[in-house]
C-alpha cells in the first residue's frame, strides 16, 4: 500500500475515514468549550483559538470507523479522548511553567493558575459528560474504563515527572517516564475502539506494544523539537531526554557545540526507536495498519 507523506506538521494523512468526519469531532469539541457563565466562557474563548493536531481524535475515529463500530460512538469517543488531552495540557503548562502552547499564551499565564486549574478541570468533565451520551450502554461502560485508567496513568507519569531529580534521572528513567506520560493518551482512542470491538487479548498486547514505541518516539520528538527551537526545557531545567544525552557525554548543558552533537545522536536515536514499529507492526489488524504507518512516517518527516 503506498503511503501519503505530508509535509505539514499540522494535517496527519491518516486513512480517509480518520478525517472524514473529523469536521464533526472539531465542531462538537467547539460546543463543549462554551459556558453560559461569562468568565468561564472568556477563558474557553480563548482556548477555542487553539489548534492542536487532533492526533488523537483521528486516532480513535480511523480505528472506530475501519473496525465498523457506530458512528456515533465513535465521534463521541473522539470527542473525550481529545478533550482529555487539552485538559492534560493546560494543567501541565501550570506544571511547567510553560508559557506558549500552541503557539499563544498559556492560559496560567494569561489568566493566572486558579483560572487554568479550574478549565482544565471543566473540560475533563466534559469529556465525561460526552461519554454519558453514548447511546449504545455496553460501548459506554467500555469506555468510561478505559478513559479513567487512561487518565490515572498519565497523572502517574506526570506525578514523577515533576517529582524527577533533573541531576540524577538515567536515560532508563527518563523511558520510564516518557511511556507512563504521553503513551496512554496515544494509546486509549485506540485501546477504546478495540474494547468495543472485542478483539482477542493477543491483538491488544500487540496494540500496546506498538503504542509504547509510538509514546516514546512522540515524546523524544517533541523533547528534540524543543531543544532544537525555543530550547525552553534548558533554561527551565525541565526533563528533556537531550539534556540526559549531554550530561551522559559529560558535556556542559549550556555550551552549543555540546548541544548540536546531541542533537545528531538524539535524532539516530529516534529514527531506531521509529523502525522498532516495523517490528510490532503486524500485531495489529492489517486493517488498522495503515494508521501506524502514517503516523510512523509523519513523524519521520518533522524532525
Ligand atoms: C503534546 O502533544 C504533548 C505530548 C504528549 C508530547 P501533541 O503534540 O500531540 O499536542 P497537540 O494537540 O498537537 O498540540
Ligand atoms: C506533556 O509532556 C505530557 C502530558 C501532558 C501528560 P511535556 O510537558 O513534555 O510536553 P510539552 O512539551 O509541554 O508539550
Ligand atoms: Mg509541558
Ligand atoms: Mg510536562
Amino acid at each position: 500500500m503506498k503511503i501519503i507523506i505530508s509535509s505539514h506538521f499540522d494535517e496527519f494523512f491518516m486513512p480517509p475515514e480518520a478525517t472524514a468526519d473529523l469536521h464533526l469531532v472539531k465542531k462538537e469539541i467547539q460546543k463543549a468549550l462554551q459556558d453560559k457563565k461569562t468568565i468561564l466562557n472568556e477563558w474557553l474563548k480563548f482556548q477555542n483559538q487553539s489548534k492542536g493536531k487532533f492526533i488523537r481524535a483521528q486516532l480513535a475515529l480511523a480505528s472506530g470507523e475501519l473496525l465498523n463500530l457506530p458512528k456515533d460512538t465513535v465521534i463521541k469517543w473522539s470527542v473525550a479522548c481529545e478533550l482529555i488531552h487539552t485538559a492534560s495540557l493546560i494543567h501541565d503548562d501550570i506544571c511547567d511553567q510553560d508559557e506558549k502552547r500552541r503557539g499563544l499564551t498559556t492560559i496560567w499565564k494569561k489568566y493566572g493558575v486558579p483560572a487554568a486549574i479550574c478549565l482544565g478541570d471543566f473540560i475533563i468533565a466534559q469529556a465525561f459528560q460526552k461519554l454519558s451520551e453514548i447511546e449504545t450502554g455496553w460501548h459506554q461502560t467500555i469506555l468510561l474504563n478505559s478513559l479513567s485508567l487512561s487518565m490515572k496513568r498519565i497523572i502517574v507519569g506526570q506525578v514523577s515527572d515533576v517529582g524527577v531529580d533533573i541531576k540524577k534521572i538515567s536515560m532508563k528513567d527518563y523511558e520510564q517516564i516518557a511511556y507512563e506520560k504521553t503513551g496512554p493518551l496515544l494509546m486509549t482512542p485506540l485501546d477504546g475502539m478495540f474494547r468495543c470491538k472485542e478483539l482477542p487479548e493477543s491483538e491488544l498486547n500487540g496494540l500496546n506494544k506498538l503504542m509504547n514505541s509510538i509514546g516514546l518516539a512522540y515524546q523524544m520528538i517533541n523533547d528534540y523539537k524543543n531543544i532544537k527551537s525555543k530550547k525552553t526545557d534548558i533554561s527551565l531545567n525541565h526533563l528533556n531526554f537531550i539534556s540526559i544525552l549531554i550530561k551522559e557525554n559529560n558535556q556542559k548543558i549550556n555550551d552549543k557545540y555540546s548541544i548540536k552533537l546531541s542533537l545528531t545522536d538524539a535524532h539516530e536515536r529516534i529514527i531506531k526507536k521509529l523502525n522498532e514499529i516495523d517490528r510490532y507492526i503486524h500485531q495489529v489488524p492489517i486493517i488498522l495498519q495503515p494508521i501506524f504507518i502514517s503516523i510512523a512516517n509523519q513523524m519521520k518527516e518533522t524532525l
